[in-house]
């Protein structure tokens, strides 16, 4: 991938010298033929060095500020821009932070329809729109390095280079007051970080599960750990590990699959001394990020159909996340204790495979009848959740591709939220409010207990209905985490875009959960 610059400077607009200077409209002016049209802000400055010629323009030609409409005009050399673009904002009533992170997007796509190279730009929304420069510049930023990812590992030369050929290089974000020149350029350092990490983690998941094994992602745990100036550590453990640690529902799972399970504990602390929190006895958060990690999800024995098993190797995007997350914390500075766990295998019909009926314990004592061995994902996780509570951190969030009812309750674009700490639930809906991704809180419905619940085991790992099958799952991984607070976040839907919904989020691995818990992570106390 071409690096692409993104800079803030302290210019007026129409001295700068580029490729397009794209400003904006929001959709409210009454733009009629025949009648002049009233222009302000950055967008009115070009107009008048051009001559009113951008205002005739936008009446002749019918413009009127839609979200991601756009109209562009040559200068004729009346400014050292050579093209002038005009993107349309959407209504004002409608315009907040999520609004400028598309806009970002359809500017990127701009850029290109019109081999752009070097843009210069306006904050958009920190006027009218009464965005913090920061935060303006933060979500502009990340809708541009977002909407300009391709997963291109196996394309051809002939793709990568038409697709190097047209990458834009270099954004500047151009405004006179010093001021906000300065707090934009913190604005654009943390989209930098968040963006890099959401591309780390649909690197992962756009991989083939071929590739993307277990000992795959172990690699990668070993490469971030190697990374990060020995601010994170790595345990891993290999499948006989598993068994000496009761890890029995885990390796339930992992016993049809040829290739090798693997639990992968991460552990990032700020100091270098290296001490968990307890033998400091300090009072710094501890967190635990569990993801679920299965590189391939066949269903099992009780084999997935054909078409739904077709994307089934995102079935590693909460674990993705998890290393996206731990592929940049060095850069943050955080105080606390941050665990990243997960526990990745198969899940395969192999000759050695968990069946329907068996009853397999996890780590804290609990046993679990198998009645469906395509709800794999919540056997992992009762292991990999016990292990975190055994920690005894101060948080469990976990990201798992747990549910296609969390899809048919929320939709592909929708995160399900489930916790038992209304308060940290809503900190991270505030915090994925920021990030643009979308969760939403569903209930624990305590009266469906009694469909987890198993005559030979102590809870059976599918609901007798199908009904309400997120709460059913999510239920079951209560039952894990002992009283420590938890966060569940079911990503089924949106981990995987089937089409671009989105115009910064492009089709594949979406890297869901990512910059949430990324913005969660900056803003506890
Ligand atoms: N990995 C799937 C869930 C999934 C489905 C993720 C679609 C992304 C898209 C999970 O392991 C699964 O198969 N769940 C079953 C559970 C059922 C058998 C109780 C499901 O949701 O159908
Ligand atoms: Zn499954
Ligand atoms: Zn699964």
């Amino acid at each position: 991938m071409t690096i692409m610059k993104i800079t803030v400077k302290k210019q007026n607009l129409i001295e700068f010298p580029c490729d397009l200077l794209v400003v904006n409209l929001f959709e409210d002016l009454p733009i009629q033929k025949g009648k002049r049209v009233t222009l302000g802000g950055g967008i009115s400055a070009v107009d008048k060095a051009l001559g009113q010629m951008l205002a005739h323009e936008l009446v002749e030609e019918g413009i009127k500020g839609k979200l991601g409409e756009n109209f562009v005009l040559h200068t004729h050399g009346k400014i050292p821009a050579k093209k002038v673009a005009v993107l349309g904002l959407g209504k004002r009533a409608d315009f907040n932070l999520e609004t400028v992170r598309r806009v970002g997007a359809h500017l990127l796509k701009l850029a290109k329809r019109n081999n752009a190279k070097r843009i210069g730009t306006i904050f958009h929304g920190v006027g009218i729109g009464k965005l913090a420069p920061c935060d303006a510049a933060r979500a502009l930023t990340e809708g541009v390095l977002l909407a300009n990812y391709e997963y291109l590992t196996y394309k051809g030369d002939e793709h990568k280079k038409e697709s190097s050929r047209r990458a834009l290089k270099e954004l500047t974000i151009l405004d006179l007051d010093a001021g906000k020149v300065r707090q934009a350029r913190q604005g654009i350092y943390e989209a930098e970080i968040n963006s890099q990490a959401t591309r780390y983690a649909r690197d992962l998941v756009n991989e083939p599960a071929s590739i993307m094994t277990p000992a795959h992602l172990v690699e990668h745990a070993r490469e971030i750990t190697k990374q990060s100036g020995g601010k994170i550590k790595l345990q891993v453990f290999d499948r006989a590990e598993c068994r000496r640690r009761g890890f029995g529902a885990f390796l339930g799972v992992a016993q049809g699959a040829a290739e090798e399970p693997y639990f992968v504990h991460l552990v990032y602390r700020s100091s270098k001394k290296g001490l968990p929190r307890s033998a400091r006895n300090d009072k710094n958060k501890c967190i635990a990020i569990v993801g679920k990690a299965i590189t391939f999800d066949s269903g099992g024995l009780q084999i997935k159909s054909d078409t739904a098993m077709e994307t089934m190797k995102l079935d590693m995007a909460g674990a993705a996340a998890v290393l996206g997350i731990f592929s940049v914390l060095k850069e943050l500075n955080l105080k606390y204790e941050i665990h990243g766990i997960f526990a990745a295998t198969e899940n395969m019909p192999g000759g050695r495979a968990y069946k329907p009926g068996d009853i397999v314990r996890a780590m804290n004592g609990k046993t679990i009848e198998i009645v469906h061995t395509d709800a794999e994902g919540r056997v992992t996780l009762a292991d990999s959740l016990s292990y975190a509570a055994a920690l005894k951190p101060d948080l469990i969030v976990d990201l798992a591709t747990l549910t296609g009812a969390c899809m048919v309750a929320l939709g592909e674009e929708v995160g399900g939220m489930f916790t038992n700490n209304d308060k940290l639930a809503l900190k991270l809906g505030a915090a994925a409010k920021q990030s643009g991704e979308q969760v939403w809180m569903l209930p624990m419905v305590s009266e469906y207990r009694e469909f987890i619940k198993s005559p030979v085991a102590d809870v059976r790992n599918s609901g007798k209905t199908r009904y309400g099958g997120a709460i059913t799952a999510a239920l079951f991984l209560q039952e894990f985490v002992g009283k420590v607070p938890w966060i569940h976040l079911d990503i089924a839907g949106p981990a995987w875009a089937e089409r671009e919904i989105l115009p910064y989020v492009p089709v594949g691995g979406s890297g869901f959960g990512t910059r949430t818990i990324l913005e969660f992570l900056k803003n506890i106390k």
